[in-house]
């Protein structure tokens, strides 16, 4: 898959946007929507100032990818959990639980942010899909 531009710095502020296009946040019509009151608004600005942050984008490549921010290294990977294949935020965007863990709304399997190892739950040992990505100037690249 050729690169694809996944978000750019906004001048001056040192946090990372994500253009509304690559935002919208699939509410999957094979999986049953949140609970009413569930989803707040899809967050696409991650905080690089911040230790740990984490939002969902969607790629151009049709996939949705979960961004994560760790103290200034980003990681990436595909929005989907290896014990059924379904997003972890369930529609939220947001599916970091605790200071570099992340997890899966649905059956509560808990994986370690910056490695995608699931230390907890039914997909206990197996590994969230790592999308390649770098960095530069200020922009965010998927390879
Ligand atoms: S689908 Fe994620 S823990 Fe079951």
């Amino acid at each position: 898959m050729p690169p694809a531009l996944l978000g750019a710095r906004l001048e001056n502020t040192g946090e990372l946007y994500y253009p509304s296009s690559a935002t919208a946040i699939r509410q999957s019509a094979s999986f049953p929507p949140p609970p009413i009151g569930y989803a707040p608004a899809m967050p696409h600005i991650l905080h690089e100032g911040t230790a740990f942050d984490q939002i969902t984008v969607k790629h151009p490549g049709g996939f949705e990818v979960i961004l994560y921010n760790h103290a200034g290294a980003i990681h990436a990977y595909r929005n989907s959990c290896p014990h059924v294949g379904v997003g972890l935020d369930w529609g939220t965007g947001r599916c970091l639980s605790a200071p570099n863990e992340l997890q899966c709304a649905l059956h509560g399997a808990v994986f370690v942010a910056d490695t995608g190892e699931c230390i907890s739950g039914p997909c206990y040992g197996q590994s969230l899909t790592r999308v390649p990505i770098r960095v530069e100037d200020g922009k965010i690249v998927s390879e």
